[in-house]
């Protein structure tokens, strides 16, 4: 296969950013994707209505002229979250989705939520307005080894989570272990989906250590060893619906990046689709992109399906070893190497 066209994505899991930052990533994903999930992760979060709805017009009045982009608004969970909130984001029919970010999981998370004791009446209230639970599943104990966090999560908080809430549809997002795949296929309710990265698909945890550290292969929930990443290959492709494209493209500077202490989170905005791809080309499975990434997400979040269509041809590129960002530049994963892939201009 030379050419695959495929019905328009949408990336069911995104961060934005805000200010100028927004401005130099919205075009990326503009380009690629009619919609997206975008994370509430700014500072401070956004976790009112209110809130949301500025955030909101920040992005539209971001788009470039000529390009067409619709925001699926989230709402950032606490532990103060009141009930009345979720009902005002139902009501609002711009907000999909509210974030759980265990707190100090993760980039912006300390906000997030210390016990999900905390969320009960709020959770009760998503449960019965049909308001899907957006979940960054790792816990925070630092007893726990980095690599094991995903696991433990499903053990010690979905599991209870789910049974307390039966009929709360819940997204667990960039999933990176087999237990996590395996946890969700092994669910019959029809309220679970889960969204897995392009960097999940096609690196392992080598990458962040190739011949020294790299920096830019570090994001949250880390890569994990092969076998996970073939776990999740298998499931991105084979058709089930309950997994979906979300590619947690989180841009931070280069500097923020390449430093003691560097922050999480790979830049994919400009060459998702590509590197999505070059996974399912590398698995033989070209022909289930188009569902993961056009069908599963608007089926699971109860949206229409869109209906332009995108090409991507088979044509090696250089990406660029970095890119413009505010007064400084953003390193773009896999930056200076060679694609597989190209999308057709549009
Ligand atoms: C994200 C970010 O930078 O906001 N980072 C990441 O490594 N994925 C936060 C998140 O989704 O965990
Ligand atoms: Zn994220």
């Amino acid at each position: 296969m030379q050419t695959i066209t495929i019905t328009r994505p949408d990336d069911w899991h995104l961060h934005l950013r805000d200010g100028a930052a927004l401005t130099f990533v919205l075009p990326h994903t503009a380009r690629q994707f009619a919609r997206a999930i975008v994370m509430p992760n700014l500072k401070p979060p956004v976790t009112t209505v209110e809130l949301a709805t500025a955030y909101r017009q920040r992005i539209l009045a971001a788009l470039p002229n000529g390009m067409k982009f619709q925001p699926l608004m989230t709402l950032y969970l606490t532990d103060n979250t009141a009930p009345d909130e979720i009902r005002k984001a139902k009501d609002s029919g711009f907000i999909h989705g509210v974030k759980l970010y265990p707190a100090g999981a993760t980039t912006n998370s300390d906000a997030g939520v210390t016990n999900l004791k905390h969320c009960w009446k709020t959770l009760e209230v998503m449960q019965q307005v049909g308001m899907p639970l957006l979940i960054h599943g790792e816990v925070t104990d630092s007893a726990i080894d980095l690599f094991d966090r995903e696991k433990a999560f499903i053990d010690q908080q979905l599991i209870p989570l789910r049974a307390a809430f039966p009929e709360l549809r819940v997204v667990f997002e960039h999933i990176t272990t087999k237990d996590a795949a395996d946890y969700v296929r092994s669910d019959t309710s029809k309220k679970l989906g889960a969204t897995i990265t392009a960097h999940h698909l096609l690196y392992n945890r080598n990458a962040i250590f190739l011949g020294g550290v790299r920096p830019h292969y570090y994001c949250l929930p880390v890569l994990k060893r092969e076998k996970h990443r073939l776990a999740l290959v298998e499931a991105a492709t084979s058709g089930d619906a309950r997994f979906f494209l979300g590619t947690d493209s989180a841009p931070h500077a280069k500097g923020a990046k390449e430093t003691a202490c560097g922050c999480a989170g790979c830049y994919t905005a400009l060459h998702a689709l590509e590197l999505y791809a070059e996974a399912f080309d590398a698995a033989g499975k070209l022909d289930k992109l188009e569902a993961f990434a056009s069908f599963h997400g608007p089926d699971f979040y109860r949206l229409p399906r869109n209906t332009e269509h995108v090409t991507l041809k088979r044509e090696t590129w250089k990406l660029p070893d970095e890119l413009p960002f505010m007064d400084t530049t953003i390193i773009p994963l896999r930056a200076g190497e060679v694609l597989q892939w190209k999308l057709r201009g549009n």
